[in-house]
């Protein structure tokens, strides 16, 4: 598979028959021919055997066909302070870097060719991927980084490190400017890790992608213990537990096609809009079924993609960071075209709760969505936070100040429905009306109060409780009592606390209409460096 840019075209050929007499046109060609030699078949067996494609092959999977321009291609490696070990003096030093279209937008790219010294980054390789970093923020165009790479180059030292701080500071100068996504397919260990680490979304691909600071090796060594690769760093391992990973699929080949799709629903710069696709028209705007996901039984559980599914455009919805903390949703769907950004809470798994991973999930989805124009919509059934040594000691407070500051931040449209329960600080953290909530809805079946029918009731009516003849009975009175007189949506509704209790056939039809109203919405924020978020 070539890459499809003039250097591998398929005309190649007939322009070397031509008659060619100027000796600098024949120098070209000549170096032409030793760039493609350069790509040996045994170098290409060698990374294929692996499971894996070459950089050129990702690049042509990756664009638009025949639109990538590979730039730098001949600059040879620096050689320059090297007193150990050789540098390859290979064109393009281990980087396919360039431009393309992706469903005809510009995209920046590089691709590490493991193939040439393992894809290490010597001081060359660095300056061509900043390179391109710096015309992708000029130019307002995403950027798509394929690692594949051994890390610093050994031989090269001190300015293999430098050219890594070069990149890692790009990155961070570029972000919330332009969409960064990072792909891993093959190892990014050391410090190399921060640089996918510090962009907006990572993909990666099992089996053949690991990321780690330090490697079996190390923890062998330091800490005595005996792991692989893949269970240290493995795709998913990052997906699941880390949550360093964002999608994972099975082989290269879908992880570029899910690439391509998830580009689709981002803008290319924060001063743009995100891209509308055409409607077909084929989801019901007032839909019956979302009267019949959330079950009467309050403790029985549901799975909100269900009522995802049925508010955004049929078939649009792309779920982000899946795998990761699944008591909350996050991704992205299309309302008649246009691309939101949805925060769910999860009944099926942790009936929702609240913690620190699914708290950190959602800032940080709900900063990208700010960050890039793209309205949030939330779904709400939270019981609050998830209670226990475990979470109080490894920081739950910091963490979910995390959601608060994010949901408060964002200057975007922000949408709640809150379909069942609605307790506590839970209430106030997803998308509240106090907190800034521009649409605030609930189903009839909205549980919202401090907290929960039974610790409500175990609280105010404890002794009653104990000196009752049938504290069963009792208890069941009350409980039905406090259901009525405060945990429901209709007291919220009657207080202003939410703009309407509604009909959940409508959610759509209300949801469209809410973003239509907030089209223009437009928030003055006060001037400062930036707040101070807890990290
Ligand atoms: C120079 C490297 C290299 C490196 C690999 N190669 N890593 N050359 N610098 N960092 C070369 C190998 O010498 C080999 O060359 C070729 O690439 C392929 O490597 P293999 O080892 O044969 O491949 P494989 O068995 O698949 O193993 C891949 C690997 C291993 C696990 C990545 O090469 C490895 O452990 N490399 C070192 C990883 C590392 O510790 N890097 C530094 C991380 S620290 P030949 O000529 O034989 O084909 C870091 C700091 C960043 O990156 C700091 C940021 C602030």
């Amino acid at each position: 598979m070539s890459c499809g840019c003039h250097r591998h075209a398929a005309d190649y050929h007939t322009l070397t028959k031509m008659e060619i007499n100027g000796k600098y046109f024949r120098s070209y060609l000549e170096r032409e021919e030793a760039y493609r030699k350069q790509y040996s078949a045994e170098r290409i067996k060698r990374q294929h055997s692996k499971g894996k494609l070459t950089a050129h092959e990702r690049i042509a999977l990756l664009f638009d066909s025949g639109t990538f321009e590979e730039i730098d291609a001949y600059v040879t490696p620096s050689d320059q302070g090297v007193e150990f070990g050789k540098v390859e003096m290979a064109y393009g030093d281990g980087v396919v870097t360039g431009h393309g279209k992706i469903d005809g937008r510009l995209v920046f790219a590089f691709a590490q060719d493991f193939t040439i010294m393992g894809g290490s980054l010597g001081i060359v390789h660095a300056r061509k991927i900043a390179k391109v970093q710096e015309m992708a923020l000029k130019m307002g165009a995403p950027f798509i980084g394929i690692n594949d790479s051994g890390g610093a180059r050994i031989q090269e030292g001190i300015a293999s490190l430098n050219g890594y701080a070069a990149i890692f500071n790009n990155i961070i100068q570029s972000s919330g400017i332009i969409p960064q996504l990072s792909v891993i397919m093959g190892p990014a260990a050391g410090g190399a890790v921060y640089a996918p680490a510090l962009t907006d979304w990572v993909f990666m691909t099992s089996n053949t992608s690991y990321m780690f600071v330090t490697g079996p090796n190390v923890v062998r060594e330091v800490l005595n213990e005996e792991i692989s690769s893949e269970d240290l760093g493995g795709a998913e391992v990052h997906a699941r537990r880390s949550g360093v990973a964002n999608m994972i699929y099975d082989d290269e080949e879908n992880t570029i096609i899910a690439v391509r799709k998830f580009l689709s629903y981002l803008p290319s710069n924060n001063l743009e809009n995100p891209p509308a696709t055409e409607y077909s028209g084929d989801t019901p705007d007032i839909n019956p079924r979302l009267r019949e996901i959330v079950p009467d039984d309050p403790n029985k559980a549901y799975d909100v993609r269900d009522v995802i599914n049925l508010v955004v455009d049929r078939n649009s919805f792309f779920e982000a960071s899946e795998l990761f903390a699944p008591n909350i949703i996050t991704g992205f769907g299309r309302m008649k075209g246009k691309t939101i950004g949805v925060v769910a809470n999860q009944p099926k798994v942790l009936a929702g709760v609240l913690d620190i991973d699914s708290s950190t999930k959602a800032a940080r989805f709900i900063r990208f969505c700010d960050a890039f124009n793209i309205p949030i919509l939330t779904l709400e059934d939270v019981p609050g936070f998830l209670p226990g040594k475990d979470q109080e000691h490894s920081g739950i407070i910091r963490h979910g100040a995390k959601l608060l500051f994010a949901y408060a931040e964002a200057t975007v449209p922000r949408i709640t429905v809150i379909l069942r329960k609605a307790y506590g600080g839970a209430y106030i953290v997803m998308n509240s009306r106090g907190m800034g909530g521009d649409f605030n809805y609930a189903w009839p079946s909205a549980e919202i109060a401090v907290m929960g029918p039974d610790g409500a009731v175990a609280i105010l009516y404890r002794r009653e409780l104990a000196a009752a003849a049938d504290p069963v009975a009792l208890k069941k009175e009350l409980l039905k009592k406090y259901r009525e007189k405060v945990a429901n949506p209709f007291i919220a509704d009657e207080k202003g606390y939410i703009d309407e209790v509604i009909d959940p056939a409508t959610t759509r039809e209300k949801v469209l209409s809410a973003l239509a109203a907030l089209e223009n919405k437009s928030v003055k924020v006060p001037s400062r460096k930036h707040g101070n978020m807890p990290l």
